[in-house]
């Protein structure tokens, strides 16, 4: 939620904060403004509603003098999609961009008396009204008193009068990364924006006060004394955050597929078989727990509930799977025996952030499965497995998905052979069967006709229901999510035998309706199913295993996946919603890595 990114250095400081910005862009995309620190000492404040490009439009006729300055994309909290609510806020000799959310301003307002210095309706504003209020003439004392008095969420990047070559960083739970390089210092909300000037970086503690200069960056514990940031080193370079001949960052992502679960489960192989110990989790560890909590939001949750399917059955250990907001608000029945697994993408999420935090206090240990590297769940939780997806910068979530996936089989097969359900040999055969969705991801995205065909029918629809049963009916969760918030079709994921309980009356003459039937277990019960909503004339997308046989009439669009073993159909399935979203997207002229009112990283509760 929101971008914020910062530089001081000898170079001009305009295009750096433009092109950091549009980096940051699928953070939020609400409005955008930029602060710079002329070199008369002035600050040069502009912003703009809508995309990143519309403040680029008018930057550009500025000139480009000034070499520090911060600039933001919102995604709007408090205070509609204004030019007053954008960010920066200039409250007296104070200029700040902020992301999160002050939850007790309204109280800050009343006790610092500070209602008629505010233009806008934002919180930011008056954490910008509270710093002036303390600041007089020493920046550092101003934000330790100013932070005193905040709660919520907060990253400040601060610009004070009289220090206009510096800017002053503090943050409680939302991310600022920041790197000192030899053309200068930067910080961001994430690396994306930092990366093309060094793959160096470290995370800014909580709590810390960060001071950037042109040439070094300082940073300084709770109580003042100087600290020594932790350097990271990303491990992967600008291309992997840019289109690469892609018309869209999801369909580029989407096609990443294959080779990030490759990157993800490959160097967890030792002789053929799943090991963690590189990441310091041995054996005993997966022997020990009674239950597995997985929690997660989003499609990361989903993830999860695939999860559970392939668990489950397997090492015979109750698997619940949590949504973060409702988890982190609950009296869990979880204790020392529970595995608490947290799945994220960005790591930042806050939501899943509280919740790994709680099952600690429960005392449950806490593996979490996470793509971007040093962020806060990742340091937060007893383990992490890394999943090697590199940047993934559309909204909607793809690769990042299939990766946790892959995570969740390499789960499964280690505890089922820690636990003796799966002899070595029994263990080889299940990673060659995760090898092969690769293979059958790749042919998937081969063929991608039959999915125009599908979104033909998709394209003017106003609703669509997605059904399955078991694993089939997991991955409609996610298939339905997808739709959601690219193409913004009503979409609903039904367990195919639960439609007749009530769902089933919505059912009318064109309604598409994709139906899954790879599990052969439940196949005919889910064919029988079909029927019901194909006697009620929907128009129904079948997917089915390759060798399905699909009795005559049951459906008007059928599609396959080349795999054989039902525990394995996931991936592939997963890839034919994704490219249906998509293209169902395109199809309604939408903007389909930034989809309306969504943000990335949802670093806000
Ligand atoms: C996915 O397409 C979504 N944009 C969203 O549901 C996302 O998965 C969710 O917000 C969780 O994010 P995380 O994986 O970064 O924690």
């Amino acid at each position: 939620m929101c971008g914020i990114i910062g530089y001081t250095g000898p170079a001009a400081v305009k295009n750096i904060l433009l092109e950091g910005l549009a980096q940051l862009e699928y953070r939020g995309y609400d409005s955008a403004g930029i602060a710079i620190a002329k070199d008369d000492g002035s600050i040069y404040i502009e912003k703009q509603t809508g995309q990143v490009a519309n403040l680029k439009a008018i930057c550009d006729q500025a000139d480009d003098d000034g070499h520090c300055g911060i600039g933001h994309t919102r995604w709007a909290t408090h205070g509609g999609v204004t030019r007053p609510n954008t960010h920066p806020h200039q409250v007296g000799r104070v200029t700040l961009i902020h992301n999160g959310i002050i939850e007790n301003y309204h109280e800050i307002i009343e006790k610092f008396d500070l209602k008629d210095q505010l233009v806008s309706e934002t919180d930011t504003e008056v954490a910008a009204a509270l710093l002036n209020h303390f600041y007089d003439g020493d920046p550092e004392e101003a934000i330790r008193k100013a932070v005193q008095e905040l709660e919520g969420s907060f990253a400040f990047c601060i610009l004070f009068e009289g220090f206009t070559d510096r800017i002053f960083c503090i943050r409680n739970v939302s991310p600022l990364v920041a790197s000192s390089t030899p053309e200068g210092s930067l910080v961001a909300s994430d690396i994306t924006a930092v990366i093309k000037y060094s793959k160096q970086y470290f995370v800014v503690p909580e709590y810390h006060l960060m001071v950037l200069y042109q040439d070094h960056i300082d940073l300084f514990d709770e109580n003042g004394v100087k600290a020594e940031p932790e350097i990271l080193e990303v491990n992967w370079d600008v291309e992997s955050a840019q289109k690469m001949g892609f018309p869209h960052y999801m369909l580029k992502e989407i096609h990443e597929q294959p080779e990030a679960i490759i990157k993800t489960i490959t160097p967890r192989l030792k002789n053929g078989l799943p090991c963690f110990e590189g990441e310091g989790i041995d054996d005993e560890f997966f022997k020990n727990f009674t239950n597995i909590n997985v929690v997660a939001c989003g499609t990361a949750m989903y993830a999860g509930m695939v999860g559970k399917a392939i668990i489950e059955p397997i090492v015979k250990v109750p698997v619940s799977v949590n949504i973060a907001s409702e988890f982190r608000y609950s009296t869990p029945l979880i204790d020392k025996h529970t595995l608490t697994i947290v799945v994220s993408q960005s790591g930042e999420t806050i939501d899943t952030l509280a919740a790994l935090r709680l099952a600690k206090s429960c005392g449950s240990r806490v593996l979490a499965i996470v793509n971007v590297k040093g962020s806060s769940i990742a340091r937060e939780s007893d383990y992490v497995l890394y999943t090697h997806a590199g940047p993934e910068i559309a909204v909607a979530s793809t690769k990042a998905y299939s990766v946790q996936l892959s995570v969740f089989y390499l789960l499964a097969c280690k505890c089922a052979l820690v636990r003796g359900i799966f002899d070595e040999t029994k263990g080889r055969e299940f990673i060659d069967n995760l090898y092969k969705c690769i293979d059958a991801i790749s042919g998937v995205l081969e063929h991608k006709e039959i999915i125009e065909k599908a979104v033909e029918h998709l394209k003017d629809a106003e609703h669509a229901y997605y059904i399955g049963r078991g694993l089939d009916y997991a991955f409609s969760m996610e298939g339905a999510l997808k739709l959601k918030e690219v193409s913004y079709v009503h979409a609903e994921a039904y367990a195919a035998g639960e439609l007749k309980h009530g769902t089933i009356a919505l059912i009318e003459e064109g309604i598409p309706v994709v139906a899954f039937a790879t599990q052969d277990a439940v196949y005919n019960k889910t064919i029988s199913n079909i029927r019901e909503v194909k006697a009620r004339n929907a128009y129904v997308i079948l997917i089915t295993k390759e060798d399905a046989e699909i009795p005559e009439g049951v459906c008007d669009l059928h599609l396959t996946v080349p795999i054989k073993d039902d525990l394995f159909t996931g991936l592939p399935t997963v890839v034919i919603l994704q490219l249906i979203a998509y293209y169902t997207s395109i199809a309604r002229g939408l903007n389909v890595d930034k989809p309306r009112n969504l943000a990335k990283s949802v670093t806000v509760e």
